[in-house]
């Protein structure tokens, strides 16, 4: 979704703000813009990619800039609706990430007032505000204008002839890189990783005042004094170094990252820490909460769960559970989120916490907002992920919730003790399923020929079935749907035919001939089969039309190696159709509205 920079410094600030937004690119989005204090604020803006952007800009002259990349919520994309918006006097430039949800009452007053908008934007109130309350002291203006207006914002403000940035943040992310001489403002890490590996996580409420060589934040009308952070990501591991596509080299990470992700967790033999004080008092129940594909991950977290752990665990999708009108008092909750910046799931951890809830955050970006409103916080440790669509983070989630679950696991020792050494072993069989790339391919020539593709699943593996289908609908643009194996004969059987391939992912535990029986009604109505089994399934070959064979482990794992594969299968299929596979149309990474 929409992706802020601000740059203020020694060197020229255009083709500094331009790169930056190229680091922004993967949030989403279809518009994008900068403005450069020269002798007036200079703006350039349109319905292109960044590098068009900078292609067809004028040269602008100044050290301090402002830019923006826009996912249309509030007007079409279009040159007018892209940020910076200006005020009337074109001195006051302003970009936003977030939704003023009162934008129509302050644009009509502002109208009334004399103001003059020129987009449909909630963002365009704001330049307008500040005019409006500039008496000399733009700091002074910046906080009134912010009083009049509800909703979330991360804002930069840039005026003429003023040597400063002015930003704020409500309920939307934002961080100040420091450098030498010069400071950036953005709304996530990867913007700033070419420059800077200093970094400040503003809080909710703060507005900061950014000179050459100054940085000032206020909150509740005090100046704070800030601290420093250290970013973990190197610039390296936000490149594509050399493969074709981010997803790609996403997807071929992931044995690295269920290392990292375990050895962090897994050093000691005691748990790191104590999950919502579950060591010595236990818990009866659980709650998991999260949106998309970190939903299918809970989805899979409530097997893992209730296998070790022995106790019920409800699984919601924020979005929804944010609408139903009974909340249990003190629930323990897992939230997922890979970013820790979906709207939705932020906002169902603050229902919770009215209720005295308890809520843990799974996530991967370190000062992310998630980890501000949970109790505790376990991080995976994926890296960054560029990719719109989610791989390597949700392999990491897995791996965390594996360890949770182990840690406190009710299982008996010597069960325990094969898991342990079959979790060591995940990375070398993600390998392995990494190096079948090519039998992989294949199968992905022969999906992309098709426009609707069924995955069905059963027990642990039917949220896999549910990840595979996301994942092909997302970049291949191929309709696509999951299901539970038993499910098929209640509806999907009547839309089958041989223009309806079906993925079963077939495991070999007490869910294995229910899943045989399904293969068989499918192949009945003549549906192609590929069938996702592990290896030394001979027998299956003679029922299906393919197989894609992977290595054997625990049914508990399965999901690792399966969904590895369906990566790849997506990966293929999306490259094979021609596929804006990094950048899906209309997708964000981070999905900061409702
Ligand atoms: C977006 C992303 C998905 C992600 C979902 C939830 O739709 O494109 O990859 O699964 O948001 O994001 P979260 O950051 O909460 O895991």
């Amino acid at each position: 979704m929409c992706g802020i920079i601000g740059y203020i410094g020694d060197k020229q600030a255009q083709s500094i703000l331009l790169n930056c937004l190229r680091r922004l690119e993967y949030r989403g989005y279809d518009s994008c813009g900068i403005a450069v204090a020269a002798n007036a604020i200079e703006v350039y803006k349109d319905e292109v990619r960044v590098e068009a952007l900078g292609k067809a800009s004028p040269q602008f002259d100044g050290t301090v800039g402002i830019g923006h990349t826009r996912w249309a919520t509030h007007g079409e994309p279009s040159q007018a609706n892209a940020h910076p918006h200006l005020d009337c006097t074109g001195n006051i430039a302003v970009v936003h990430n977030g939704v003023i949800s009162n934008f129509q009452a302050l644009k009509q007053q502002l109208t009334s007032e004399g103001h003059n908008f020129v987009s449909e934007t909630d963002t365009e109130v704001i330049p307008h505000l500040i005019e409006k309350y500039y008496d000399g002291n733009l700091e002074k203006a910046v906080e009134a204008a912010l009083r009049d207006v509800e909703g979330s914002y991360a804002i930069i403000v840039l005026m003429k002839g003023e040597s400063k940035l002015i930003t704020a943040r409500k309920d939307s992310p934002l961080i100040i890189g420091v450098g030498d001489r010069e400071s950036f403002i953005a709304s996530d890490v990867p913007a700033i990783l070419d420059y800077t590996d200093r970094v400040i996580y503003l809080e909710d409420g703060d507005i900061g005042v950014v000179t050459q060589g100054n940085i000032k934040i206020r909150r509740d009308d005090k100046e704070v004094a800030w601290a420093e952070d250290k970013i973990l990501w190197s610039v390296e591991e936000a490149q594509k170094a050399g493969y074709e596509h981010f997803m790609l080299k996403e997807i071929h990470e992931q044995p690295k990252v269920i290392r990292n992700t375990l050895g962090e967790y897994t050093r000691d033999t005691e748990p790191v820490i104590d999950l919502a004080g579950m060591r010595d008092t236990g818990i009866a129940s659980m709650l998991m909460l999260a949106a998309g594909t970190s939903y299918n991950a809970a989805l899979i977290g409530k097997y893992i769960m209730e296998e070790l752990l022995r106790i019920p665990v409800r699984v919601e999708i924020a979005s929804e559970f944010n609408y139903y009108s009974y909340i249990p008092a003190r629930t323990v909750a897992i939230a997922i989120t890979q970013s820790g910046e979906t709207a939705d799931t932020l906002k169902a951890m603050k229902r919770l916490k009215e209720v005295r809830g308890r809520v843990i955050a799974i996530t991967n970006v370190v000062g992310s907002t998630a980890t501000r409103l949970a109790n505790q916080t376990v991080y995976t440790r994926a890296g960054p992920e560029i990719s719109v669509a989610a791989t390597k983070t949700f392999v990491a989630q897995l791996m965390v919730l594996y360890w949770l679950a182990m840690a406190y696991s009710k299982a008996d020792a010597r069960r325990l003790a094969a898991l342990l050494m079959e979790l060591r072993q995940l990375p070398s069989k993600v390998q392995q399923v990494l190096d079948n790339e090519a039998e992989i391919m294949e199968q992905a020539k022969y999906l992309a020929k098709y426009e609707n593709v069924f995955f069905i699943g059963r027990g642990i593996n039917y949220p896999v079935a549910l990840e595979g289908a996301l994942k092909l609908k997302e970049i291949s643009y191929i309709h696509a749907e999951g299901l539970a194996g038993g499910e098929i004969k209640h509806h999907t059987l009547a839309v089958l035919s041989h223009k309806t391939p079906v993925i079963a992912l077939l495991a070999r535990d007490n869910t294995y001939e229910a899943m045989l029986t399904n293969i068989k009604e499918i192949k009945a109505r003549g549906a192609p089969v590929i069938v996702v089994a592990e290896e030394g399934d001979g027998a299956i070959e003679e029922l299906v039309d393919s197989v894609i064979t992977l290595p054997r482990v625990d049914t508990l794992f399965s999901p690792v190696v399966n969904v590895v594969a369906l990566q790849l299968l997506a990966y293929y299929t999306a490259r094979e159709r021609g596929c804006s596979i990094d950048f899906p149309r209309n997708l964000a990474k981070s999905v900061t509205v409702e």
